[in-house]
């Protein structure tokens, strides 16, 4: 009696925390679902005219962060339903289990610990002090010119061989602090398997003054190790000597063993671990080419400010937890309101790397169809992400944020202080940032359109044909984020934000976060065309299309 009782409990127990990771079991979906068709009638303006609070209640300010979402189609009911689905779907009891290093990763048995590298005293974990000691020392070493070449030369340059997070992040914040940069070292990354890439940016390389880091935490990616071997042909021709590969190459990885059969000797290989994420990685030792760029300290700015934000993240009440607002609303568009994609458009040049950083953390993150149950998932989960550096995407998409047919809620960011002396550049920058988003909200209505032409001079005739043309909906979604200055510590907040926003969609969607096993068959079914291509010969198991594709390639077409 007893061990059925057991059974009935362990069963029962099953069952309700399987149904508190569905979110369409909980109350607030239904809820939430009603609400659609009334807030797809709501008018943005209306909202603030209605409510004199709605932008104290929506907006935010995080130790020189602003955020305003006060322009997005949310309501008080429909915001309560969402923290009411969050708490429901235990996000508290998610967030300790991350922090506290439990293996969220169920589908690789890993925990989930990119927190871990930015932690501080007292909680800092002693691997993680180790390699920030060893990463400190090198840097130091490096910029006091006692790490030098093979023949004794100071180092130049420095290139990052590496894909996907071991590119991503650690181009997307050199290229963002492009302006704290120590001016010792230059840093290059290479990531395409195109040979161009890598012949592209070694056309003005000298070998002797340069060093190659090779970033893979599995050190098993063919394209990194594709040009890892051909920088290494590259530098064994021009300076002649093998001995040469232990001088100039450094490991960035997880497979110590795979780096040494490589050439990298083992006391050359700065660690990583299975609990980092490659798209979480930028602040482990996928972070060295940063450090070289900017300095040490400077980068360890980077990491304090993301603890600032996971400090915040679990802390802060649900609404006023900055990540947990940001994805409470993006789950809301995509899982409800029929968004398919959230556009990041930085006004700020430097930022021009962060919408691929973040179609790499968002999708390859959330872009999945099966939950956590195992079962395949009925709503929509990830956006696509995409986007550009405003002011260009004015005149290249704008048109359809503006008049087209997509719901497409938007990210605005920029900095208030530009570090520019071009002060007259940076306003016109600014009021563009400014001016973009309110014309998405407030439109432009046909009776407006009328009055304008009619004062142009324009003729009834003319005004009927041209009318349409000229109104815009309005009520377009956005978000304003305003940095005070692009500082480390701001972007490292910046980009925090976005890492727990994406794991709070996680547990939104019931989805495994930190797995992406999506992208293993393409990159299997490649090593058979690439055997087909390199002995020209074709496997007969191609469907007709592919199997053209390869006839045309070897030349049998
Ligand atoms: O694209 C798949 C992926 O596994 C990413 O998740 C990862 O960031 C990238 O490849 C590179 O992997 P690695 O660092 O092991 O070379």
């Amino acid at each position: 009696m007893r061990n059925k009782l057991t059974i009935l409990c362990a069963l029962l127990n099953g069952i309700m925390v399987q149904d508190k990771s569905n979110p369409m079991t909980s109350t607030a979906w239904e809820q939430l679902k009603e609400q659609a068709s009334r807030i797809r009638n709501m008018s943005l303006a209306e909202a603030f005219q209605a409510d004199p609070t709605r932008l104290s209640k929506f907006s935010f300010e995080l130790s020189g962060l602003y955020i305003d979402f006060s322009k997005n189609l949310v309501d008080d009911q429909v915001f309560q339903y969402l923290l009411e689905l969050v708490r429901e779907l235990g996000l508290e009891r998610e967030i300790k289990a991350m922090f506290q290093g439990q293996k969220i990763n169920k589908t690789e048995n890993r925990a989930v610990l990119h927190t871990a590298l930015r932690a501080f005293e007292p909680t800092v974990k002693n691997e993680v002090k180790e390699l920030r000691a060893n990463m400190h020392e090198w840097v130091s070493a490096l910029h006091n010119g006692k790490i030098k070449g093979y023949n004794g030369n100071l180092i130049k340059n420095i290139v990052n061989i590496g894909i996907g997070g071991s590119d991503l992040g650690p181009a997307m914040v050199c290229e963002a602090l492009v302006h704290h940069s120590v001016g010792k070292i230059e840093v290059h990354f290479v990531s395409n398997v195109d040979p161009n890439h890598l012949e592209h940016t070694l056309r003005h390389l000298d070998p002797e003054t340069t060093l190659f880091f090779v970033a893979s935490k599995s050190f098993g990616t063919q394209e990194t190790l594709a040009n890892a071997n051909s920088a290494k042909a590259w530098l064994l021709q021009e300076l002649g000597d093998e001995g040469a590969v232990q001088d100039h190459f450094y490991g960035i990885t997880a497979n110590i063993d795979a780096a040494e059969e490589f050439g990298i000797r083992a006391d050359r290989c700065f660690p990583m671990w299975d609990w980092v994420g490659g798209r979480f990685s930028l602040w482990s030792s996928i972070g060295l080419p940063i450090a070289c760029q900017i300095g040490f300290e400077a980068f360890q700015q980077l990491l304090q400010g993301a603890e600032s934000v996971d400090l915040h993240f679990q802390a802060a009440p649900f609404d006023q937890n900055i990540p947990v607002v940001q994805a409470l609303i993006s789950f809301w568009y995509t899982t409800f309101m029929g968004a398919q994609s959230e556009a990041i458009i930085p006004y700020d040049q430097r930022l021009k790397l962060l919408p691929p950083y973040l179609q790499q953390a968002v999708m390859e993150s959330n872009g999945k169809n099966v939950d956590r149950d195992g079962q395949p998932i009925p709503y929509a989960t990830s956006p696509i992400v995409w986007g550009a550096p405003g002011t260009n995407g004015q005149h290249a998409f704008f048109q359809l944020l503006h008049q087209g047919k997509h719901l497409v809620p938007c990210d605005f960011i920029a900095c208030k202080n530009g570090d520019t002396s071009n002060i007259r550049q940076h306003q016109m920058l600014l009021a563009n940032y400014i001016a973009q988003p309110e014309a998405l909200m407030v439109g432009k209505p046909m009776d407006a359109v009328v009055r304008e032409l009619k004062m142009a001079g324009k003729s009834d005739d003319e005004i009927k044909a041209l009318a349409p043309y000229k109104v815009f909906t309005g009520n377009r979604p956005s978000t304003s984020i305003l940095i005070d200055r692009l500082t480390p510590y701001h972007l490292g907040q910046l980009i925090a934000l976005y890492e727990h926003k994406i794991f709070t969609l996680g547990v939104l969607w019931n989805i495994f976060s930190f797995d992406q096993w999506g992208v293993e068959l393409g990159k299997k079914l490649a090593h058979t065309t690439l055997d087909e291509i390199q002995k020209q010969k074709l496997k007969a198991n191609h469907d007709p299309s592919t199997q053209a594709l390869l006839n045309k390639i070897i030349g049998n077409q």
